[in-house]
């Protein structure tokens, strides 16, 4: 977790903070299989590294003893496939080899031995997911937990680099990503699948080619995809797989209605929404997004600082200074004032009148209420008899103040 400090530049004086978490971490290793003795390090025609190694003795922690082994083992192994000499050669760089657009800062594309060569990604997803334990079964089957597929070598069981709302509800790596083979880039994309359609029918670009939130985010309660192959939350509006059942590509479906859309051919890390705003400032990062269900989480911590209370920034008076926004629809994604009298008590009238459906489009069809129109802290308003509260996560529909309106 980091705190970011904005100070006045003339006085020094500081003028505000937050306390953000950046999603790095080191735990990434390959021990349960290239250890010596274990699965991928187990061929007795090989010397695989012993606990003798001066490398392997000079570690004090027995978990990197372990670590270190399975380093060396996976420079025996390649070596001993591919002619290389890597055991030689430390240390390495894999992606010298095998490119990697997250090492490519200035985005050359690959260079000198890298063009001979597949990604780093390829290499890692599809060459692990086409292996066969010795019952000739995947040893990265693709319905199996995270714990036997991804998390074997990202981080990954203590550090839980997935998180935030949609682990909340049940969705792990394969409900956006597909499995390793996908990953891997096995199968061509189907149409709409890469980022800018320019690698459609053709293999997925590591780094590039990446899910969408509008990929189950697809649009409204009015407006949303429909047809075959997609795979429905119980709400009846968002999906809980961002590719179509049976597509072995796992390509990201790609939304016809752009309400929670990422910005064109832009990753969401890279989008802005409402006037400029990252949409990461809103929501978090894209495997924390908020809220977080540990309470004490430190992903919390920004949401809290910033509205008071946790979950997707939603008060407008968190960046508005009170009382100084118009009665309006454009709030992020099309959205109203919040937690104000005045849209309460008078105004939400005149807008309905303009246009029911776009009212629709978040409170439902019958103005019952959706998922896209939960409260996101208990409130009270004053009504003509006296006042209503709110309970956070109720869904508002039309008629807890006064009867449905026509
Ligand atoms: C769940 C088991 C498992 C994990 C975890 C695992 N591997 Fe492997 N790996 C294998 C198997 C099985 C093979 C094939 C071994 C063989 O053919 O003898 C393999 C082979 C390899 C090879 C040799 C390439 C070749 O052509 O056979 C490399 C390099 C490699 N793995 C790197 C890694 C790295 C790096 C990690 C960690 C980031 C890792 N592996 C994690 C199971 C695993
Ligand atoms: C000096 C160049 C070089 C370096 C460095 C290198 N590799 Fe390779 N690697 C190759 C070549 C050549 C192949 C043969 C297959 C190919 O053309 O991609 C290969 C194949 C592989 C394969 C098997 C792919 C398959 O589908 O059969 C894996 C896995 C792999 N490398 C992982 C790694 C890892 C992990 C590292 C870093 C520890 C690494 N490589 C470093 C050149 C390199
Ligand atoms: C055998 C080890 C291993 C396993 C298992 C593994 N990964 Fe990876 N993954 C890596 C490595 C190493 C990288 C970094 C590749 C690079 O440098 O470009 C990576 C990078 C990625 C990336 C970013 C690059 C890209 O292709 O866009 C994604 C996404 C990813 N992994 C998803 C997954 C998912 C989903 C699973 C489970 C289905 C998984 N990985 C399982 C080793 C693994
Ligand atoms: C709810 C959907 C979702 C789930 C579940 C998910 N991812 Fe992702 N992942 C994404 C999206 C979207 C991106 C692209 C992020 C961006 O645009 O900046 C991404 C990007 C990545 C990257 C590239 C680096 C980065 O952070 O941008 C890796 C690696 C990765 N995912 C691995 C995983 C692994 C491993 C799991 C399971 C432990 C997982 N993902 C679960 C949606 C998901
Ligand atoms: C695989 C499908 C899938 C993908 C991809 C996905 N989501 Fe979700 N998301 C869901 C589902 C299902 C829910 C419903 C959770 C609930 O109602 O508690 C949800 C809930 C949410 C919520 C409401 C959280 C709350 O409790 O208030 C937000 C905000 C959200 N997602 C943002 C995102 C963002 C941002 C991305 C892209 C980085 C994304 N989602 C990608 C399926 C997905
Ligand atoms: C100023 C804050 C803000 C910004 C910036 C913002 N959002 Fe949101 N987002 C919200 C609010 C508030 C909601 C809740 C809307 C609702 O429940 O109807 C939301 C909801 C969502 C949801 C979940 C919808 C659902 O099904 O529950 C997704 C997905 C989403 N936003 C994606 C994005 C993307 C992509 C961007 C950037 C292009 C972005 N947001 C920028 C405030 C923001
Ligand atoms: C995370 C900060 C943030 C939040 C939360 C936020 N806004 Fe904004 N909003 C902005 C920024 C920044 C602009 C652009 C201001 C500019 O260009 O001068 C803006 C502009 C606007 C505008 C355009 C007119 C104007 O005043 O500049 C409207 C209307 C608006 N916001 C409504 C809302 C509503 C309604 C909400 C609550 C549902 C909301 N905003 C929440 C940051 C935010
Ligand atoms: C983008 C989705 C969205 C649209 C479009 C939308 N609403 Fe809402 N509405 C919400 C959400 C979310 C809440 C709960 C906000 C909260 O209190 O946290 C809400 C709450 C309300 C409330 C209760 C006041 C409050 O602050 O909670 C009223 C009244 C209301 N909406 C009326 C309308 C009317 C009238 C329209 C059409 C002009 C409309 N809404 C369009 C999402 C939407
Ligand atoms: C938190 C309480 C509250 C909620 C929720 C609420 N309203 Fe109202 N609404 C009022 C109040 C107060 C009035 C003015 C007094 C009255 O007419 O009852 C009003 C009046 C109206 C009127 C004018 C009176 C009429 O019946 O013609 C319309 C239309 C209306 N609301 C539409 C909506 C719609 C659409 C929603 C749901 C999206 C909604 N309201 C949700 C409090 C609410």
């Amino acid at each position: 977790m980091l705190r970011v400090n904005a100070y006045d530049k003339k006085t020094g004086g500081l003028l505000g903070a937050t306390d953000v978490v950046l999603p790095v971490s080191t735990e990434a290793n390959c021990n349960s299989c290239h250890a010596t003795g274990e699965l991928a390090a187990n061929n007795p025609a090989i010397t695989w590294t012993s606990n003798d190694d001066p490398d392997v003795q000079a570690q004090t922690d027995d978990l990197v003893k372990l670590e270190v082994q399975a380093q060396k083992n996976v420079l025996v192994s390649h070596d001993e496939k591919h002619g290389t000499n890597l055991q030689n050669s430390t240390p390495v760089l894999c992606a010298a080899c095998h490119y990697s657009a997250a090492l490519d800062l200035t985005g050359d594309g690959p260079q000198g031995e890298q063009k001979n060569s597949a990604t780093s990604s390829k290499v890692m997803h599809e060459h692990h997911g086409k292996q066969l334990d010795a019952n000739g079964k995947p040893v990265f089957p693709s319905d199996a937990p995270v714990e036997q597929t991804c998390y074997q070598c990202h981080p990954g069981k203590i550090t839980q680099c997935q998180r935030g709302a949609m682990k909340t509800v049940g969705l792990e790596c394969n409900s956006c990503h597909g499995d390793m083979l996908a990953v891997g880039g096995k199968f061509p994309l189907q149409k709409d699948g890469s980022i800018d359609g320019t690698h459609d029918g053709k293999t997925r670009r590591p780094w590039i080619d990446m899910p969408r939130c509008q990929s189950c985010h697809t649009g409204d309660a009015r407006r949303h995809l429909t047809g075959e192959g997609l795979e429905f939350y119980e709400d009846g509006i968002r999906l809980v797989q961002a590719y179509k059942t049976g597509d072995k590509s796992a390509s990201p479906l790609l939304a016809k209605n752009k309400r929670f859309a990422e910005n064109e051919n832009t990753l969401y890390r890279n989008s802005k929404g409402h006037s400029g705003v990252a949409c990461e400032g809103c929501h978090g990062s894209p495997h924390a997004i908020w809220p977080n269900a540990d309470i004490n989480a430190n992903d919390n911590l920004a949401a809290l600082q910033l509205q008071g209370h946790v979950g997707t920034v939603i008060e407008c008076d968190t960046c508005h200074t009170p009382g100084s926004l118009q009665m309006t629809i454009e709030g992020p994604h099309g959205l109203h004032n919040v937690n104000d009298p005045e849209w309460t008590e008078d105004k939400h009238r005149n807008f309905y009148m303009l246009d029911p459906n776009g009212c629709k489009a978040c409170h439902g069809e019958n103005l019952e209420g959706t998922a896209l129109s939960k409260v996101a802290a208990a409130r009270t308003f004053t009504v003509e008899d006296g006042t209503v509260t709110l309970e956070k996560g109720q869904k508002v529909s039309c008629d807890l103040c006064h009867e449905k309106p026509n």
